[in-house]
């Protein structure tokens, strides 16, 4: 099964896609973060990449496209993955097309996460994650059980993203609108689409992703 997790930034496509890689044994291909992991080993991608992440708009599509064609082909035919923040622009979507086609994949399902505009500020100015393992928490919603200690490692150094303030926010939800937003008609008109209501409970936003992949 290979699906893709859309939605403005804050909206839980990483929580959500963490949950089905737990859950199902799928495989998560974030473009966000093999780019975050790209500009800390300082490659030429991330050297590329690093600002416009900073600034909150989007990295080129030919960047974008050739790291999900490489991740693709390391990984067995057979593996289900969940593409969480590509695509993000038509031609990416039209790429993603090619590199399924030319792999034997096919689309399964898109998830449309619905969110409040207003409220993604709050979740994303609060999140953050295990500096060991990347496990996602956020200040209020989603704390870990033990204060200061990750649940899924024990490490106790956390980290915060850098385009995770409130300006970068608002520029990263206005690509959001002006790009991306636009491509789900793409899907609608082949009936991939389904709206998951991204502003109830972590584990509500599962059962309904959960329910629609059967
Ligand atoms: P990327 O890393 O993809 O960031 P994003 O799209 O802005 O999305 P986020 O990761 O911020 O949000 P999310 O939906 O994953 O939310 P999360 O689950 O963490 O991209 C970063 C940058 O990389 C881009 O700006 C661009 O520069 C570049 N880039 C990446 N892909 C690209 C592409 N394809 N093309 C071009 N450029 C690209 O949840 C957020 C917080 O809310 C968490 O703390 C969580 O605990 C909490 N939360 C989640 N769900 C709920 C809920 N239901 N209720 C309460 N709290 C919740
Ligand atoms: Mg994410
Ligand atoms: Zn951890």
């Amino acid at each position: 099964m290979n699906i893709i997790l859309l939605g403005p930034p804050g909206a839980g496509k990483g929580t959500q896609a963490s949950r089905l890689v737990d859950g199902r044994g799928m495989v998560q291909l974030s473009t966000g973060d093999m780019l975050r992991a790209a500009v800390k080993a300082e490659s030429p991608t991330g050297l590329k990449a690093k600002a416009v992440m900073e600034a909150g708009e989007l990295v080129s599509d030919e960047i974008v496209s050739g790291i999900i064609g490489e991740a693709l082909d390391a990984l067995e035919p057979k593996t289900g993955v969940i593409f969480d923040g590509y695509p993000r622009t038509a031609a990416q979507a039209e790429s993603l097309d090619a590199i399924l086609s030319s792999r034997g994949r096919t689309l399964d399902h898109v998830i449309e996460l619905v969110v409040d505009e207003d409220a993604l500020v709050d979740r994303i100015t609060g999140r953050y994650t295990c500096a060991r393992c990347n496990a996602g928490y956020h200040d209020h919603f989603q704390k870990p059980e033990k204060e200061g200690v990750c649940d899924a490692c024990g490490s106790t150094e956390f980290k915060r993203r850098p385009d995770d303030n409130e300006e970068t926010v608002r520029t990263r939800m206005a690509e959001y609108r002006a790009k991306t937003a636009p491509i789900l008609p793409i899907y609608e008109a082949r009936a991939l689409v389904t709206k998951v209501d991204g502003m109830a409970d972590i584990a509500e936003v599962s059962a309904a992703i959960d329910a629609t992949l059967g």
